[in-house]
């Protein structure tokens, strides 16, 4: 059991591998948050920080003594109190008051984990992999029961919160506010990390110290977002990927979301990390409750590559599902920037002949092959074929192109209506709109609204529909727009604001119903690129299109920042044709096809448009990548050189048992009379010997890591990468 409870004085401390994290009752009433960070034996009370007179802040008391909330650091703060600081809940009780002050009613401590009720989670395998304590909290004075849930990871050093809200009073409640996470620090020194971005340009880094006030992160849009990733680190001034203090933070949600540090008056700061109180309410109704999703929250002493690998075993292993959890992703080619909607049936099938040529395993078929849809101005809703361009079907098409040896993949646009559709025709009112106000179209479509069931319900009948009647072995399901002029003709006027929060739970809801009901198909989740590239998607798909920006410069900047808390297999990643249709540069198909290999390969481009000289290029990367795939997709990942502070990005991967490694050195632009550089390995065994398959030469791991080999590389968009095999113990 990693969950030491001493049950006199209230102290509960989570222990994970090399973590703990400690929070202890204050005055009969109070949870307060004691310590996050390396493993402690339960400390000392009298040390704790826990009290102190801070001038205009009001005093608390009771028979125990007195408190000032503004001081102590809060597991769970609420708003309209006496704490100043940002809360992590606030409520509009029957009456009109807005203060709710929780007390410590009592604690429940089992092995295993929590289930949250239509959202995802990461979970456990084994009920000895994790253990879960809840502390309920209480208003006693309006009844509102509040459960705050712990879970402790025994392998890996995650801590996962989420919060339950049960209304036990005969009253109507307002949830305003309700986050999953809130940790208060003691100081403000620390770095803030995010991932913001945009449209092919998603999870770049930014990193700045912490300051007075707020910082703070957050999606309006009705999807987590390109713009902003739901995750952020703090970590120490001087944290590098090997060294120092990083906290990551991470909600398993794809809506709006809120996430911030504010850095109070005596600089302590407090963290946190949930739905976005933006334009969400919650009306709780006698006996009703609401779960908030889950955060994930991740301590490192060992920098932000250890960080990012806990993050990534853990998603890797116990939040994605299915099938593709386990196996390896096939290489798939796809049509979209090769023939964007200009395609025929012949056409597919000339890639399918090609790709099974180059040893290409899947060839998915893009958007364009429903209703009357030959640009992006219609259809959408309409997921019946176009036997005009595709005369034998989606059945037809799938049996000629796995009679070419290659397996058979569709695009899926299912969120979404086109305002030229027959379900538009039909439905008028299925879309988020406003009454009486203009509908704004993205990329001429508008946003189903799903939080209707009956949408829900349109939704997956026609979808299965489709996949049960073509042997269809991969989905591409794909968003494009983010919503606007907000409202749902199936909500009362009074539960509007619940609208993109009930929309994420009907969402949910259908793709358990998809996914779940083909466990054979791969599912990948996609958002003009990877505006939705978050870990309550991977939780139903076990990959999601990293970015429409397929240049592998740009490409080194996405994948580096996405790797930050999220795995190699979650990333779709492939070459693409050159000039490079986002930003028209040319670089090489090696650099291309090594950029690609980091992530789950594939192609997006004409296969037909090769010469005889690129595919055999192309047919060695196929082949090497079907060796690395056995490991890489599970490996371990370091990032060695980062592309957000110089010209060469290097990474690498070593696999779970230490015997196969790949690395990647990438340089942007070429220089004159350059100076040495050098790969530098890590994580080797440095008595051990390593064999550079291909190469004909061994290293000890010392050298390698040490000494490090020389890269020699002339011309600008250049790689080189190496692929070691640990041989021996060296003597
Ligand atoms: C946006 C996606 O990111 C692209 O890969 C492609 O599927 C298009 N949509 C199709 O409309």
């Amino acid at each position: 059991m990693s969950i030491i409870i001493d049950k006199e004085n209230l102290i509960f401390q989570l222990n994970t591998p090399k973590t703990s994290y400690i929070m202890r009752v204050f005055n009969h009433r109070y949870l307060a948050h004691v310590y996050w960070g390396k493993s402690v034996k339960t400390p000392d009370m009298e040390n704790a920080s826990l009290n102190r007179f801070i001038g205009f802040s009001p005093v608390a008391k009771n028979e125990y003594g007195y408190c000032v909330p503004d001081f102590l650091c809060q597991e769970y703060p609420t708003g309209c109190g006496s704490d100043y600081r940002n809360p992590a809940m606030s409520v509009v009780y029957a009456d009109g008051s807005r203060t709710a002050e929780l007390e410590y009613e009592s604690y429940n401590v089992y092995r295993g984990k929590y289930r949250l009720e239509g959202l995802p989670a990461t979970y456990v395998e084994d009920e000895v992999e994790a253990d879960t304590l809840e502390i309920v909290m209480r208003d006693s004075v309006k009844n509102l029961k509040v459960i705050l849930m712990f879970c402790a990871y025994n392998q890996l050093d995650v801590i996962t919160r989420a919060v339950k809200i049960v209304n036990d009073s005969d009253e109507r409640v307002i949830l305003e506010k309700v986050m999953s996470a809130s940790v208060d620090y003691e100081t403000d020194e620390y770095d803030f990390i995010e991932l913001p971005g945009g449209w092919g340009k998603e999870r770049h880094i930014e990193r700045t110290p912490l300051r007075s006030g707020i910082q703070s992160i957050e999606s309006r849009r009705g999807a987590s977002s390109a713009q902003m990733n739901p995750f952020f680190a703090m970590v120490g001034h001087n944290t590098n990927e090997e060294y120092g203090e990083a906290y990551g933070y991470n909600l398993v949600y794809s809506g709006n979301f809120s996430a911030g540090v504010e850095v109070d008056q005596l600089h302590k700061s407090r963290a946190w990390i949930g739905i976005n109180d933006y334009d969400f309410s919650w009306i709780l109704e006698e006996g009703d409750s609401f779960t908030a999703p889950e955060a994930v929250m991740v301590y490192s002493a060992e920098g932000l590559g250890a960080m990012s690998r806990t993050y990534h075993k853990l998603y890797r292993t116990r939040l994605v599902r299915g099938k593709y959890r386990d196996e390896v992703r096939p290489i798939l080619a796809n049509n979209w920037e090769g023939t964007y909607f200009n395609f025929t049936e012949e056409k597919i099938v000339d890639l399918a002949k090609e790709a099974a040529g180059l040893g290409i395993e899947l060839l998915v078929l893009d958007d364009g092959w429903f209703g009357k849809r030959n640009d992006d101005n219609c259809s959408l809703g309409d997921w019946y074929v176009n036997t005009e361009k595709l005369p034998s079907g989606i059945t037809g098409l799938a049996e000629k192109v796995n009679a070419c040896g290659v397996k058979f993949g569709l695009w899926f646009e299912p969120e979404m209506v086109s305002p030229d559709s027959d379900l538009y025709r039909a439905h008028p009112d299925w879309c988020i709109h406003t009454p009486g106000r203009e509908r704004n179209e993205t990329r001429n479509q508008l946003t189903l609204d799903l939080s209707r069931p009956e949408v829900c319900d349109y939704i997956v009948e026609a979808v299965c529909k489709i996949l049960d009647t073509a042997n269809i072995s991969y989905v591409k399901w794909d968003m494009n727009r983010h919503m606007s002029e907000l409202g749902s003709a199936g909500l009362p006027a009074e539960r509007q604001k619940e609208m993109p929060h009930r929309y994420m739970l009907g969402l949910y809801n259908v793709l358990e119903r998809v996914v779940g009901t083909h466990p054979d198909v791969l599912f990948e989740s996609c958002s003009g690129g990877g505006g939705r590239f978050d870990p309550g998607m991977l939780y139903y798909m076990p990959q999601t299109w990293t970015s429409d920006d397929t240049d592998a410069v740009e490409r080194l900047f996405i994948q580096y920042g996405t790797s930050l808390a999220y795995p190699t297999s979650a990333m779709g990643a492939h070459v693409s044709a050159v000039p490079n249709h986002q930003t028209h540069r040319v670089t090489s198909l090696k650099m291309r096809g090594d950029v690609a290999m980091s992530g789950n390969f594939g192609y997006e481009l004409d296969l037909n448009a090769f010469t005889e000289e690129e595919k055999e290029e192309v047919r060695r990367q196929v082949a090497e990548y079907k060796e690395l795939r056995t490991f890489v997709q599970k490996a371990d990942m370091y990032r060695l050189k980062s592309p957000f502070e110089g010209n060469d990005t290097a990474w690498m991967f070593v696999s779970e048992d230490g015997m196969d490694i790949y690395a990647g050195y990438f340089r942007v632009l070429c220089k004159v009379n350059p100076g040495i550089y050098r790969m530098k390995f890590t994580a080797l065994d440095p008595e051990a010997r390593y064999e550079i398959v291909g190469e004909n030469k061994c290293y000890s791991g010392d050298e390698l890591m040490n000494i490090g080999l020389v890269v020699e590389l002339h011309g600008d968009f250049m790689s080189k990468t190496w692929r070691l095999r640990k041989i021996e113990k060296s003597n």
